[in-house]
């Protein structure tokens, strides 16, 4: 099928136009669009400039006019709650439709931005598809951010409202998320005249009165609204993602190219269509959740699950595969780290011969690089298509994949496959030429990017170009590295920036170093990524102390530790820290990051001709060793 699928990479890529109008055939439009590439204002290109839609109409309202009112929209299962229950599209359309009432009662209107802060439950699909009723942009935040990430967030995307609930499960116990809302609002610029609060039953949150509204008993009391037509370039939501600086990239995106690419992604690559089961295995707060938990499977038509629990122990590494016979998933996703969890705990499969699996069709995996023996462990256990992809917050959906709902062809291990059609991918050297086959270099993409990628950053437009478009003019700068080899197979190995990947969560080396300065005795900071058998890499920070500090290594790491738990909240799940006299610098000054990583990793690395003292090395050395790390000398 490998034809195939060169055959619809060279359709749009050549005639984008055409290519993507038919794919937009699949979506209802109040008015068609003026364009379908808009290239007037390049680079910031538009898709169905002049269109206009509702995401929500075709995500919810259209399935119940055509007939699908009593089908499962989203069939909730919650093994930290023992809940299980389906919501109809009917069900969906009358709790999204009060709930933008009451929004719009409050005065939340089209182009408002509104913060989502929410746990793993139906009630956050709810709010992101009732500001897309609205045409309010919305902005959710993940729920293992601290308050302070909340608050830089708040300041950046200025909302009207904020939609958040009482707490969130973790297998830890109880989150309280209020407290967090609470403490961000304090620490806010931006002040915010409502929130809309779900009381869970497992934590009561107290209400600030003229503040602060109950979500059950206001929707109740709210009136049905419509949906509002919006320009297919509006934009629909805002998602912060990690850059190299601690301020967070508020990745913008549209409307209409969004709901086409979505779309045509849900049939191509995953095989899911109207009636069929769709699983992935993430977080709404990150941007699976939002192509792949909520948009994707409703705009089509399909059941998608939504599972507040972990891979293991909640309660033990079966959960997934229980939850998949019983709803019968036709397509799964999740992260290889998930898989690494499952592994750790059932090597030998024990829990999946319990089920029948039949309904399985395929098994996707994405977030991080999935390492071979992740793939072929589960290409075993479970004797299913494992497919690898590659994508990131910014482009919104694969950009590499096997399309196994059209043109499924051979799986590489280590490699996501083929670029997906309108992917223009390319490997290219410092100067920008394009490498040979199987050599490394800097992955770009020729612009313009296809529909439902990122239209900008959220206020920022010099940074949007300057982040992404200005070291290869005419590319689109994904921030990885990675080869393609003779048959074209794309191999994403690294970074080439400070983001590291900790258990599929994306983070900034430059903001856990902005937290470690913030105490009173770190003069200097570095962070860096560091291998890790679970979550792939995790955070390690060595720390240069200013002089006369007399707090002992013991507490100094713990206040360390819990600081940036504070800051940036658990999911950095940092607790690798040390002191050392000096870090390894170059002469201008620049940390050598990547030097220390592959001590700690054990890698080959070359001394680097502009080191100020390369004794450094050895200090860094002594440091990790004494962590576990950079055990064998190179
Ligand atoms: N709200 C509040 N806290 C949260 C949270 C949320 N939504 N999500 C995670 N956390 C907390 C966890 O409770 C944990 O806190 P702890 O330090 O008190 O234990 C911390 O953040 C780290 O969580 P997590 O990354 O889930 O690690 P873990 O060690 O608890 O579990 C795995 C390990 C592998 C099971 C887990 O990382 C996992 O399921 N990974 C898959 C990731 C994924 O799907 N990524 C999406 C990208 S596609
Ligand atoms: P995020 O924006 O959080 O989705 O993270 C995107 C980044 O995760 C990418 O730029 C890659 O560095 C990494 N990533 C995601 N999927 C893969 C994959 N299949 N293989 C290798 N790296 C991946």
């Amino acid at each position: 099928m490998k034809d195939l699928h060169q055959q619809l990479h060279q359709q749009a890529n050549q005639h984008p136009d055409e290519f993507w109008a038919q794919a937009a055939q699949s979506i209802a439009w109040q008015k068609t669009w003026d364009k379908v590439l808009d290239s007037d204002n390049a680079p910031m290109y538009q898709w169905f400039s002049g269109a206009e839609l509702n995401t929500c109409y075709n995500a919810v309202d259209r399935h119940v006019a055509q007939g699908r009112g009593n089908q499962v929209a989203i069939q909730y299962v919650s093994p930290v709650t023992d809940t299980e229950y389906g919501i109809t599209y009917e069900e969906l359309q009358a709790q999204v439709s009060r709930l933008a009432g009451f929004m719009a009662q409050r005065g939340v209107k089209k182009g408002d931005r509104v913060v989502i802060y929410m746990p793993m439950i139906p009630e956050t699909a709810y709010a992101m598809l009732a500001c897309a009723r609205l045409g309010a942009i919305h902005s959710v935040v993940f729920g293992g951010f601290a308050a302070n990430e909340l608050a830089t967030r708040i300041d950046d995307a200025k909302p009207t409202m904020i939609l958040s609930a009482s707490c969130g499960i973790e297998p830890s116990g109880v989150v309280a998320y209020k407290p967090l809302l609470d403490e961000a609002l304090q620490q806010a610029q931006h002040q915010v005249s409502s929130c809309v609060v779900l009381n869970r039953p497992q934590y009561t949150a107290e209400l600030l009165p003229g503040r602060d509204w109950d979500w059950q008993s206001c929707v109740a009391a709210a009136s049905h609204i419509d949906c509002v037509s919006v320009s297919a370039t509006d934009p629909l939501y805002v998602l912060y993602t990690s850059g190299t600086t601690g301020q967070p990239k508020g990745v913008v995106r549209d409307n209409g190219g969004h709901a086409v690419a979505l779309s045509w992604s849900m049939k191509h690559i995953y095989d899911i269509e109207a009636g069929d089961t769709f699983w992935a295995a993430s977080d709404v707060g990150w941007v699976v959740g939002h192509s792949y938990i909520v948009y994707g499977p409703l705009l089509v038509g399909a059941t998608t699950l939504l599972y507040e629990g972990k891979p293991v122990g909640t309660p033990d590494p079966g959960a997934f595969w229980r939850t998949i016979a019983k709803y019968n998933v036709k397509s799964f996703f999740t992260a290889p780290t998930a898989i690494r969890a499952i592994k750790r705990d059932d090597p030998t499969g024990e829990y999946i011969k319990t089920v029948d699996l039949s309904c399985l069709k395929n098994l996707f995996l994405a977030g991080e690089r999935c390492d071979p023996d992740t793939l072929y462990w589960a290409q075993e256990q479970l004797q299913k298509p494992v497919i690898d992809h590659w994508w990131q917050t910014e482009t919104g959906w694969p950009v590499a994949a096997n399309m196994m709902g059209t043109a499924p062809v051979e799986i590489k291990a280590g490699s996501p496959a083929l670029p997906v059609p309108g992917y223009d991918v390319q490997v290219v050297d410092e100067m920008g030429e394009q490498v040979a086959a199987n050599e490394s270099g800097n992955v770009v993409i020729k612009l313009p990017l296809p529909p439902g990628t990122l239209a900008t950053l959220w206020g920022n437009e010099a940074r949007y170009k300057d982040s992404y478009l200005s070291m290869y003019p005419g590319f689109y700068l994904t921030g990885d590295a990675g080869y393609m080899d003779e048959d074209g197979y794309l191999y994403i190995m690294s970074r080439i920036d400070d983001i590291i990947n900790v258990a599929g969560h994306r983070l900034s080396t430059g903001r856990f170093e902005e937290v470690l300065c913030q105490h009173d005795a770190v003069a200097e900071a570095a962070v860096i990524g560091v291998d890790d058998k679970l979550k792939g890499q995790v955070p390690l920070g060595l720390v240069v102390l200013k002089k006369g500090v007399h707090l002992t290594d013991e507490q100094l790491y713990k206040e360390l530790i819990a600081l940036v738990r504070e800051q940036i909240g658990p999911v950095a799940a940092f607790r690798l820290v040390s002191a050392v006299q000096k870090l390894p610098k170059t002469r201008s000054g620049k940390i050598l990051r990547g030097t220390m990583r592959k001590i700690a990793d054990n890698q080959a690395f070359n001394m680097p001709a502009t080191i100020e003292d390369p004794q450094t090395l050895d200090l860094v050395r002594n440091a990790l060793t004494r962590m576990g790390y950079a055990d064998a000398h190179v």
